[in-house]
């Protein structure tokens, strides 16, 4: 039976941490938080991080949008805030309504602000061994795999989705830790195949019911990223929970595993730009 990985007890230590540094800062370190539009999840995961920043002792500015905001007026919003000193981070939630282009927002964001690790220059600096930001959910996955001391180098890891918040930089920091990685997406032929070679398999897919336990090895680590709700509307993985459970040495949790190191890291990556900015 798996030990489960407890992702809500390493988020408060790594939060108080970051409260505690916080602190000793000259000034309270301030994050942005951009919200257009009003996706009810997104509205919630908003939330959540401002309450985080309190925890922390950072301050937020909220900025709610309306959905019908045109590209050039959320470009002078990021201009504004890149040029605003109380402002350290700026956090843009994704998705963005469709008319308007991730990619030219993200690109606009300041890279001394850019506390996601979404811009280029820092997803640069991160493939290459030299980060300013860590991306916060593969970052949160990597301190639990350190904070319950599994092993990475050499072992097979397995990514389970590519997109360039999660599936990407998850391989990139794997990667540099010596693991050996392969990752599936959409197009693979015969996932199953992949997956069951993994030492460390992460889900990162967002489809409930996609990680069955004949897809696991006996004694594989399994993370799951994934938040997606089920007919009742609870919370879950990818993983069949009950099925893979018996099967790993350890597993994280849907919800208190991932999701919450992901705001954790999102805080560090504050306190690291504040103290970049006040140094
Ligand atoms: N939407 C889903 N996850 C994230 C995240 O980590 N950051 C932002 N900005 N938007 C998201």
């Amino acid at each position: 039976m798996a030990v489960r990985i407890d992702g809500k007890a390493l988020a408060a230590k790594v939060k108080s941490q970051v409260a505690e540094e916080a602190a000793k800062l000259p000034r309270k370190p301030g994050l942005a938080v951009v919200l257009v539009g009003e996706d009810p999840a997104s509205q919630v995961y908003v939330a959540g991080k401002e309450r985080d920043c309190a925890e922390c002792g950072i301050e937020s500015f909220g900025h709610r949008l309306s959905a019908e905001t045109t590209e050039p007026e959320l470009l002078d919003l990021i201009r504004r805030l890149n040029g605003d000193p109380r402002v350290d981070g700026i956090l843009v939630q994704l998705p963005l309504p469709k008319h308007l282009s991730e990619e030219t927002v993200i690109n606009a964001i300041s890279p001394d602000k850019d506390v996601d690790c979404f811009h280029p220059f820092n997803v640069g600096r991160m493939v290459i061994g030299d980060p300013v930001f860590l991306p916060c959910t593969p970052a949160g996955v990597m301190e639990m795999l350190d904070e319950y001391e599994i092993p990475i180098r050499g072992k097979r890891c397995v990514v389970l989705g590519r997109s360039n918040i999660v599936g990407k930089p998850m391989a990139a920091l794997l990667t540099q830790r010596d693991g050996t990685v392969t990752i599936c997406h959409s197009r693979t032929e015969d996932m199953a195949q992949y997956a069951r070679e993994a030492d460390i398999l992460v889900s990162a897919v967002g489809r409930m019911g996609l990680v069955t336990a004949d897809m696991v090895k006996e004694g594989a680590v399994v993370v799951d990223v994934a938040m997606n709700r089920d007919g009742d509307g609870r919370l879950c993985g990818d993983a069949d929970f009950a099925a893979v459970e018996p099967k790993a040495s350890y597993i994280t949790p849907v919800p208190g595993g991932v999701g919450p190191m992901t705001r954790a890291m999102l805080m560090r990556n504050i306190l690291t730009a504040a103290a970049l900015h006040q140094a």
